[in-house]
């Protein structure tokens, strides 16, 4: 099948059980319901529904490209109604990414973060989906460096004829909306510039300089620049297409054996350890975290999605988990103190306005 396919990763945190922690597998149940019949009507081609930590995952082929009106509107319904059955169960912070009360066309700048690409069915078409909790969108930063410009992570950068000549990074600033592409390898120091400061700026997208195709695509939205206000961190997501023109599955995986600081964890107000894990360890608990990644695979054959594996169900990330608990303690010891609390003007949960403002008048002029 040559067609075009969809594949596009909807999410939104619509009530935590209990507190911040996970997803009630009621709210699961009402998502796969509401996609079901969008199934039904031919809206979509195939989904499947999951969460991350408090984070509700809808994923979805179908035929539509990206920023299908029917396509946001079914995934629209889904939140809206799994947050009916999340206010009926007064889960926490029920509805709280459904920022506006009417949908209109698009999820973008609504609340839900949205990771979406389209492309030409290989002929074997695995799939890689990230998911993250309790973290922002500049947290794939790292991982998306190593997987597809760091030759000492991917080998086929170095061996493969297919992947030597390299891939470009389209990189956005999210504070000022834009954005700018990088040749790699030619201009990884160019980039490194811009996304070694992963709060501001975010690897979008990466295509294959050898055939232009799409490699990867993540979600970018922030919460706190569209809400004005704290309204929780991102939670972002990540689809990589693997092996053959792409990086093996094993080089996209082993980025995450290192659990790199990121920013996140506790009232999104913290530097933490990015811990990869199964599935069923994806449910932040200490100290609101530490942040966690899970990774779900997937073959697409026609449009279905065969899967998912959970692919850090694994012993061979048991150190990684490790490290990134040493790692927390030693940064939880640190308690309000940078850097493990984030800078000032990074925190998106804080009493400082109202401190200074309280304060003003005490401080004095050093002479
Ligand atoms: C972080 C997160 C939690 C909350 C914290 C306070 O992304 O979701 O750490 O920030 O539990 O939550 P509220 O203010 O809702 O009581
Ligand atoms: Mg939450
Ligand atoms: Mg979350």
């Amino acid at each position: 099948m040559s067609k075009e396919i969809t594949l596009s990763v909807i999410k939104a945190d619509i009530g935590g059980w209990v507190g911040h922690s996970r997803i009630h597998p009621d709210l699961i149940e009402r998502a796969k319901e509401v996609l079901a019949e969008g199934q039904k009507r031919g809206d979509i081609l195939d989904f499947h529904v999951t969460a991350a930590g408090d984070d509700l995952q809808l994923i979805m082929t179908h035929t539509q490209g990206d920023d299908s009106p029917k396509v946001h509107q079914l995934a629209w319904n889904a939140f809206e109604e799994a947050t009916q059955v999340a206010k009926a169960l007064k889960l926490y912070g029920a509805g709280q990414d459904l920022l506006s009360d009417a949908f209109s066309d698009n999820v973008r700048g609504m609340g839900p973060g949205v990771a979406e690409m389209t492309f030409v069915e290989r002929k074997s078409e695995p799939v890689i989906i990230f998911m993250a909790d309790k973290t922002a969108a500049g947290a794939w930063n790292l991982p998306l460096y190593r997987m597809f410009a760091d030759p000492f992570n991917t080998a086929g950068l170095v061996i493969s004829p297919s992947m030597h000549k390299g891939f470009r990074f389209e990189v956005q600033d999210v504070k000022e909306h834009k954005a700018i592409t990088f040749d790699c390898p030619e201009e990884m120091y160019d980039l490194l510039v811009f996304i070694g400061a992963p709060a501001r700026y975010a690897v979008k997208r990466v295509f294959s300089r050898n055939t232009g195709e799409i490699a990867a695509v993540s979600s970018t939205e922030r919460l706190s620049l569209i809400a004005g206000r704290y309204v929780g961190k991102d939670d972002p997501v990540l689809i990589v297409r693997c092996q053959s023109q792409f990086p093996a599955v094993g080089e996209v995986l082993e980025p995450f054996a290192f659990p790199h600081i990121v920013e996140g964890w506790m009232r999104g107000s913290h530097h933490g350890p990015l811990m990869p894990v199964a599935l069923h360890e994806a449910n932040p608990s200490r100290f609101d975290g530490p942040p966690r990644v899970v990774a779900l695979g997937f073959q697409i054959a026609d449009g279905r999605l065969v899967g998912p594996v959970d692919m850090f169900d694994d012993p061979s990330f048991d150190e990684a988990r490790r490290l990134a608990n040493q790692a927390a303690d030693y940064l939880r010891r640190h308690g309000p103190f940078e850097p493990h609390r984030l800078p000032m003007e990074e925190m998106e949960y804080t009493t400082m306005p109202e401190v200074m403002k309280r304060l003003g008048d005490r401080w004095t002029p050093i002479e």
